[in-house]
């Protein structure tokens, strides 16, 4: 038998791109392919973009120039651009850069086998379709090979929300919801592969509304579904856009106890103004009541969030709301990007804010965020949390690992292994996480 060709792919962007690398590596598997890590020994190189940012779209086409010189070395060499830059540039992509043989948009990956039959045969192949077929319902060669304690599963693909900056809703189309029945199948599967925390992931994950026994669930009719699979410890989902929270998701971070205490809720400004310049569709009010109820019913939640500085228009009273909200809620966690203009969104049309503006209000938003985040990671010490442990620490006998509220904690010769999951006190707090000891 020949042997496999091997396949590189280079990941970036979202969590949602790391799980349809997953997805992609599964589905060559079935077409005769095994990974890599080394692109030099690769007989293909995908390249998984993100085309959120300028910086990050543009990080293809340097990446792309690089490879150049492995493609004078072995003439057989395909590469390939996926993900959504692949969406929205795809054939300048093949015009800008001829050394590219295959571009393919993100839902059609169940189709990269036969694409790749096709650049073997010495074609070019271009996929960016939205196919009414399920991309993942396709994509089964999945080896039942152990796995690590933690794994993302897509439940929810795409945007209607259209937000006036982001390109999300161009790149991964309209918001489409995986059946109940395949995320529950999808997720035994990976327990009885040493899964012990699943992240549930769509763009909109708690717009999700899959068919389901009796009817469309909601994403907490999934949980509480998933919280009856033995042997799965933690369930955790993102990114979740305000105005989907409803009463009953609110309700199970209160009551299931596989759910953790931690919510990405992505509010991007404090301004009404600016909110609905960005067609967010609530206020700054709205979201600190809605905050305000989700620490009703679940007192230690971590809110985590994301902003933007220098949307177009934006004053320096309308970036002063914004301090003020980050104020009011206190996060434990926060992302936080300059405005990138990106062809083809609404706002990319109006008054643009200069870029030294933008830099600035995001250093000061970011050495708040900072202070508030120390805060609440500082007082986790003398508290007793779950953590699941992932891999040894860099000192001989130490374990790293996740606590309930996603602090990265470490503990000095616990005796654990990857995939223990312990309860661990807290006793110090350093700069990028904790250090704690096992208690019974
Ligand atoms: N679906 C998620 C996030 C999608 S993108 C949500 O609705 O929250 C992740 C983050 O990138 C966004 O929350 C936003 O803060 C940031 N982002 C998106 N478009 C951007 C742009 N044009 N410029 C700067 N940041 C942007
Ligand atoms: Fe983009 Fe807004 Fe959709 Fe999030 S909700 S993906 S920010 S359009
Ligand atoms: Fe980037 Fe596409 Fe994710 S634009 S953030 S890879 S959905």
């Amino acid at each position: 038998m020949a042997d496999p060709k091997k396949l590189y792919i280079r990941t970036y962007g979202c969590q949602m791109n790391v799980y349809d690398s997953e997805r992609m590596a599964e589905a060559m598997g079935g077409a005769g392919y095994v990974g890599t890590d080394r692109p030099e020994e690769a007989d293909m190189i995908l390249l998984n973009t993100c085309h959120i940012r300028e910086k990050a779209a543009e990080k293809v086409y340097s990446e792309l120039g690089r490879l150049r010189s492995l493609k004078a070395d072995n003439p057989d060499l395909k590469i390939g651009v996926a993900g959504c830059v692949a969406q929205a540039e795809g054939e300048e992509i093949m015009r800008r850069q001829p050394l590219v043989d295959l571009v393919v948009g993100p839902q059609s990956y169940h189709r990269l086998p036969q694409m790749e039959a096709r650049v073997r045969a010495g074609e070019t192949a271009l996929d960016t379709d939205f196919p009414a077929d399920d991309k993942f319902d396709t994509l089964r060669h999945r080896p039942k090979a152990k796995r690590g304690p933690t794994a993302f599963l897509t439940v929810q693909e795409g945007c209607d929300k259209f937000c006036a900056f982001c390109v999300v809703p161009y790149t991964r189309g309209s918001e489409v919801s995986r059946p109940a029945s395949r995320v529950l199948e999808e997720a035994r599967d990976l327990v009885e592969r040493g899964v012990r925390e699943i992240t549930l992931l769509g763009q909109n994950v708690n717009a999700y509304h899959g068919a389901g026994e009796g009817g469309d669930w909601s994403l907490a009719r999934l949980i509480w579904a998933l919280d009856d699979i033995d042997g799965l410890e933690r369930i955790r989902f993102t990114t979740s856009h305000p105005n989907d929270m409803t009463d009953d998701l609110i309700a199970a971070h209160g009551a299931c106890a596989k759910l953790m205490p931690y919510l990405h809720l992505p509010v991007q400004s404090g301004s009404d103004r600016i909110l609905k310049r960005m067609n967010r569709k609530h206020t700054a009010e709205g979201y600190i009541r809605l905050i305000e109820r989700i620490r009703a019913a679940r007192p230690d939640i971590l809110i985590s969030g994301d902003f933007i500085t220098g949307f177009p228009e934006e004053t320096e009273d309308d970036f002063q709301a914004t301090l003020d909200l980050i104020e009011a809620v206190g996060y434990g966690q926060a992302f936080s990007f300059k405005y990138s203009t990106r062809p083809g969104t609404p706002a990319a049309e109006r008054g643009q804010v200069d870029e030294d503006v933008k830099a600035d209000r995001l250093h000061r938003l970011q050495d708040l965020i900072t202070r508030q985040q120390r805060a609440v990671q500082d007082a986790m010490v003398g508290r007793t949390v779950g953590v699941l442990f992932e891999k040894p620490g860099r000192l001989p006998g130490q374990m790293v690992g996740k606590s309930d509220h996603l602090h990265a904690v470490h503990v000095a010769d616990a005796g654990l292994g990857a995939g223990d999951l312990a309860q661990v006190e807290i006793v110090e707090s350093g700069a990028n996480s904790l250090a704690g000891r096992i208690v019974a």
